[in-house]
């Protein structure tokens, strides 16, 4: 019987139709999903905290509205990301104490820290940017309810780069200290969001699996040179450069050659040593704890609506 079970999984998989919550899957497959969906999940939620430090210092009421509706955008994100985890049978409160307790990662990007207005603007249009690379190709994941979600979350990240590319063209055509702010932005988020992508390939654990899976459609490598091709014009019109002396572009390759990020320093990152790890996770875990109340006072609400529905 479990051949047949597993049979049907692999040729599901290999039709490009879709694996929903109710069909028989490995463990493996249902792992490496709460694994990967838990973490996309964590890294919505903590990325809100380095745009959300300067809502109150937004330098009109015009900008304001824009970070405000983006860093709630993140948060939808992060909870429908959630509920896709739920369908495979995990806890989001689970989830939540394992990402405090560092038992679960956040995407390495958000532990850097942001020094200036530029910074929101620059994370629109690289971060974001690479968020909508990376997760494009996540709309045709075999999983169903992971799949769905990206569509409508790839939609809003379309908006979230173009209103912070807005913003470095604005701030491009201002004065040479607001240029300056801008290249010098561009030169501290370059390398943490080609790291964004994960590993090289050689040294991912679980790209070739999750390949095999369809969980991921594309390798690390593919996807960061996808980024540097599609920034480089990009940083051209903005009249910006990257701090990489190696980059070029390769007419017999067809892409763009470029030099590689600092991968110790990624891995400490990843182990939770970066600049803003620790901050990161005390804000996330004081958010947990000051709403403990909320969860206990809808668990009192919910049991007496049972009770109710019972007599
Ligand atoms: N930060 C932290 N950990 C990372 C990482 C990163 N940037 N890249 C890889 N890792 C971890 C992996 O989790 C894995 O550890 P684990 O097995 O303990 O989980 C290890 O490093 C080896 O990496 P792999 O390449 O083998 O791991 P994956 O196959 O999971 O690939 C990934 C990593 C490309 C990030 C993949 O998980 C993925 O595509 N996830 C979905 C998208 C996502 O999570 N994006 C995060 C950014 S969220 C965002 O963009 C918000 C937007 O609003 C800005």
């Amino acid at each position: 019987m479990a051949d047949e079970l597993d049979l049907a999984f692999e040729r599901t998989v290999r039709s490009e139709a879709r694996i929903e919550p109710r069909d028989w899957m490995p463990d493996g497959y249902r792992n490496t999903l709460i694994r990967q969906i838990a973490q996309h999940a964590h890294s919505e939620i903590i990325g809100m905290q380095p745009e959300g430090n300067w809502i109150s210092r937004a330098p009109s009421l015009r900008r304001k509205a824009i970070l405000l509706a983006k860093v709630q955008d993140e948060a939808g994100h992060g909870l429908y990301l959630y509920s896709a985890t739920e369908t495979l049978g995990a806890d989001r409160t689970d989830l939540t104490v394992k990402l405090i307790e560092g038992r679960q990662k956040y995407s390495s990007i958000f532990n850097y820290p942001t020094l200036t207005f530029a910074d929101m603007g620059v994370i629109g249009w690289l971060v974001d940017g690479a968020a909508i690379c990376n997760q494009v190709p996540l709309c045709r994941t075999s999983y169903g309810p992971y799949a769905r979600a990206m569509i409508r979350i790839c939609k809003e990240e379309s908006f979230h780069q173009r209103q912070g590319y807005e913003l470095l063209m604005t701030m491009m055509s201002g004065t040479q200290a607001q240029r300056d702010m801008v290249q010098d932005a561009v030169n501290r988020w370059w390398w943490p969001s080609l790291m964004m992508f994960g590993p090289p390939d050689a040294e991912s654990s679980n790209t070739e699996q999750s390949m095999a899976w369809r969980i991921k459609r594309n390798t690390n490598d593919e996807l960061r040179q996808k980024f540097v091709d599609m920034s480089v014009p990009q940083a051209a019109h903005l009249g910006v450069t990257f701090p990489d002396p190696e980059l070029r572009w390769n007419e017999e390759r067809g892409h763009h050659d470029f030099g590689q990020p600092d991968w110790d320093e990624f891995w400490q990152v990843v182990k939770g040593n970066g600049v803003c790890n620790a901050q990161r996770i005390a804000h996330r875990r004081k958010a947990h704890e000051d709403g403990a109340w909320v969860r206990e006072a809808a668990e009192a609400h919910a049991a007496r609506q049972v009770s109710k529905e019972a007599k």
